[in-house]
Formats: structure tokens, C-alpha cells, sequence
């Protein structure tokens, strides 16, 4: 490998939530001071030797004043969307924004009013409810359908929940997290069928798409052009660079009524320049990074088999999903009979392995825990060794 990803960043420099002993200690008091963090999807690799350069030259430089998005970074994008992922994007589709959550703020302020509903399909990354709840709108969830080691949407509930309830808009996760799940091209075109036939807004939040294990992603931006005039895609290299702490992101929105009403609320709050080193770590990303993305991903993979290993010698009563995308493993341990809460108190406290749990998630997860693969092979197997350890103990 060209790149290195055995020797990690020392995440006590950045003030990383992940590594927090504080941050760790308000959700486990008793946790192990030398815990290892398998929790936040934060990677701890060093970013791209390529961003660290070109951030490097630019604080060196000395000038952070303001700036604006350059055309530089329009056709980063534009090519980006083109050769990973066969988006024909046209430039004024682009719009520029301070993160993926905080755009599913604005879309909800744009889109719907107080005590307006929106529907998700749950488990689901919490903030897709934060983004609800925090503007006073209501949040209907429909479970998703779990067979064996996949999660399948429910399209009857998803129909009658449109139907009878009329949410305004969906956030729809593509590919899945927790789970990893890739949505097929069918699903997509089915579930932006029925936003069209019951006027639910589809905001597409495709994140998690640099990171695909096994299967074939789908952009909701290769969905017919008819589902266009009610699409909003989000995405950033936030989670395939790890740049989530340079607080940038996009929106690819195709249609001129609906985009306007989006930057209309941009102005409301006022979202208008980037931040320096974002917009240069973007482009970098998106100009130099997919070699290094390509390694990471092949390390991840090899992460991902020391986990199945681990898990099918050391761990009965856990069962993952079957891992799509992303670098977040999504563990149902109900066969165990244990409380998610108290294997996760232990695996702090005993093992020194700080895990995700399913409260996270808005609904639907009551046995679940999310490990985090985005770290060294030492950390993981070390990580590993230790719960499995713990595991023996509690099942003794
Ligand atoms: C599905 C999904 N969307 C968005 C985000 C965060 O995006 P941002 O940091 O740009 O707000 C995450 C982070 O884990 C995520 O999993």
C-alpha cells in the first residue's frame, strides 16, 4: 500500500469528541481510563498525506480571511459526482452548506411548518429526528423490516403512514446507516414513487456512499429525471475523508423551484461563504484523494474480517448485519437476552471498549451496538480481544 493507515492521528490535538476521557466518562462513569473508542463514526486515520499538504501550504500562508466557493471547487464536485459515482451534475444544481445535519435543519425549516410530520424509516442516525424535533415538526417512524442479516423497508407501512398521516417531507438514508445497507436502484425508484404520489419531499442523504464493502450503490441522482422535481440529495466527503470537523458540505437539488426555497433559507440564516481550509480540503479530496479513499477502504475491508472473525469464535448471541457500506458494523445481540445498556456499561467499564448503542438510532434498536472499523488492525484486534474477554465473563 502506498498509504499509511497502522500509524493513527493523535487525536488529543484535534480535542476529538471520540477520544474524549471527559465526554467518555458523562455517558459511562466508570469507564477505563484506557479505553479504546469504537463509538462515533470518526475515523482515526490521518487524513490523505495530499489534504494535510495542501492544508499545510495554507497555514503556513498565514491568511484565513474570508473566502467564497471557488469554481474550483464547483468542478471538484461535479467530477467527483461524475467518475465515482456516474452523476451527471450540472453547477448550478450545486449549493454549498456548513454540514450535512445542519442542512437537514434548513430543509426542514424551508419545507415544512410547526407540527408538520416527517416520516423515517428507523433505526436511522439520530440526527434525521434531531432536525425534526429542534423545529417543533413531529416525527413518524416506520420500522424497517429485519430478515436475518438485512433490514428491508416496509412498503405497505410506508404507504399508509403517507397516506393517512401526509408527512411533508422523508429523510431517506442511502446507503443505511446503521446498518450498511445499500438500497438496490428498484427500492429507490419505489420509495421516490411514493414521495412523488403523496407529495413527500425525498432529501437523500448519501453520505456513507464513498464507503461501499460489497454491492451496487445507486445514487438517487440516477433515478429517471421525472423524480427530479421532488429530489434533494445530500452529500461530502466528510465521512469518506474524514473531514467532519471542517464543517462543510453540499446539496445537489436539480430543481430550480425547489433550490430556491432552499437558498432562500440559506439567506434567512445567513449560510453564505466556507471556511478556508474546508473548501481546500474538499477540493483536494475530490482532486487527489480516491487512491488514498480506495486503500482506506481496502484496510477497512480487512478490519471488517478481523471483526467477523472475533465475532463468530468469541461472541455468541451477536449477529451483524450484513455490512454494505460504511465502516460502522450494526450488531443485533438480542439472542444473548442481555440488555444492550449493560453490555455496553460493561464493555466501558470492564473491557475499555466504548461501543455505540441502539438508543442512538431514533427507534427500533433496542438490541443494538455499532462498532466503529475506521482505525488501525492493532486497535481493532486489541478492541476485540478485550470484549471478547468481557463477553466470556457475562455469559459465564
Ligand atoms: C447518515 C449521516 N448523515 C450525516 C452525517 C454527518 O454529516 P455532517 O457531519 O456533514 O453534518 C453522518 C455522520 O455520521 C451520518 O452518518
Amino acid at each position: 500500500m502506498k498509504y499509511d493507515f497502522d500509524h493513527l492521528a493523535d487525536r488529543s490535538i484535534d480535542q476529538a469528541r471520540k477520544w474524549d476521557l471527559g465526554i467518555m466518562k458523562s455517558k459511562f462513569p466508570h469507564v477505563r481510563d484506557d479505553f479504546i473508542p469504537l463509538w462515533i463514526a470518526d475515523m482515526d486515520f490521518k487524513a490523505a498525506p495530499e489534504i494535510r499538504q495542501a492544508l499545510a501550504e495554507m497555514a503556513e500562508n498565514g491568511a484565513y480571511g474570508y473566502t467564497y466557493a471557488s469554481d474550483r471547487w464547483y468542478q471538484s464536485v461535479i467530477n467527483w459526482q461524475k467518475v465515482r459515482h456516474h452523476n451527471q451534475v450540472e453547477k448550478p444544481w450545486v449549493t454549498l452548506g456548513y454540514g450535512t445535519v445542519p442542512n437537514m435543519h434548513i430543509i426542514v425549516q424551508a419545507f415544512t411548518q410547526v407540527h408538520d410530520k416527517i416520516i423515517l424509516n428507523t433505526p436511522v442516525y439520530g440526527p434525521f429526528a434531531y432536525a425534526a424535533r429542534h423545529n417543533d415538526r413531529e416525527v413518524l417512524t416506520v420500522p424497517l423490516l429485519k430478515h436475518g442479516p438485512r433490514y428491508d423497508l416496509d412498503w405497505d407501512r410506508i404507504e399508509y403512514v403517507m397516506k393517512t398521516q401526509h408527512p411533508k417531507l422523508t429523510f431517506f438514508c442511502s446507503p443505511h446507516n446503521p446498518s450498511g445497507r445499500i438500497w438496490s436502484r428498484d427500492e429507490m425508484i419505489q420509495m421516490a414513487d411514493l414521495c412523488l404520489k403523496y407529495h413527500v419531499l425525498m432529501v437523500v442523504d448519501e453520505v456513507h456512499s464513498e464507503h461501499i464493502i460489497k454491492g451496487q450503490f445507486t445514487s438517487s441522482l440516477q433515478l429517471p429525471q421525472k423524480y427530479y422535481s421532488n429530489l434533494i440529495m445530500l452529500t461530502s466527503p466528510n465521512k469518506g475523508f474524514n473531514l467532519g470537523g471542517l464543517k462543510l458540505s453540499y446539496s445537489i437539488i436539480p430543481d430550480d423551484d425547489i433550490r430556491q426555497t432552499f437558498r432562500k433559507q440559506y439567506e434567512r440564516n445567513s449560510v453564505t461563504s466556507p471556511n478556508v481550509p474546508g473548501q481546500i480540503a474538499m477540493i483536494t479530496a475530490y482532486e487527489q484523494g480516491a487512491e488514498w479513499l480506495d486503500q482506506s477502504l481496502a484496510y477497512i475491508k480487512e478490519n471488517l474480517a478481523i471483526t467477523k472473525k472475533f465475532l463468530a469464535e468469541s461472541f455468541p448471541g451477536w449477529e451483524m448485519m450484513e455490512m454494505e457500506s460504511s465502516y460502522l458494523p450494526w450488531i443485533d445481540v438480542a439472542k444473548s437476552h442481555l440488555d444492550m445498556h449493560e453490555i455496553a456499561e460493561r464493555m466501558a467499564d470492564d473491557a475499555g471498549v466504548v461501543v455505540g448503542i441502539g438508543d442512538d438510532y431514533v427507534a427500533n434498536a433496542d438490541n443494538f451496538l455499532r462498532l466503529n472499523l475506521g482505525t488501525s488492525h492493532q486497535v481493532i484486534e486489541e478492541a476485540m480481544k478485550r470484549m471478547a474477554q468481557t463477553w466470556q465473563k457475562m455469559i459465564k
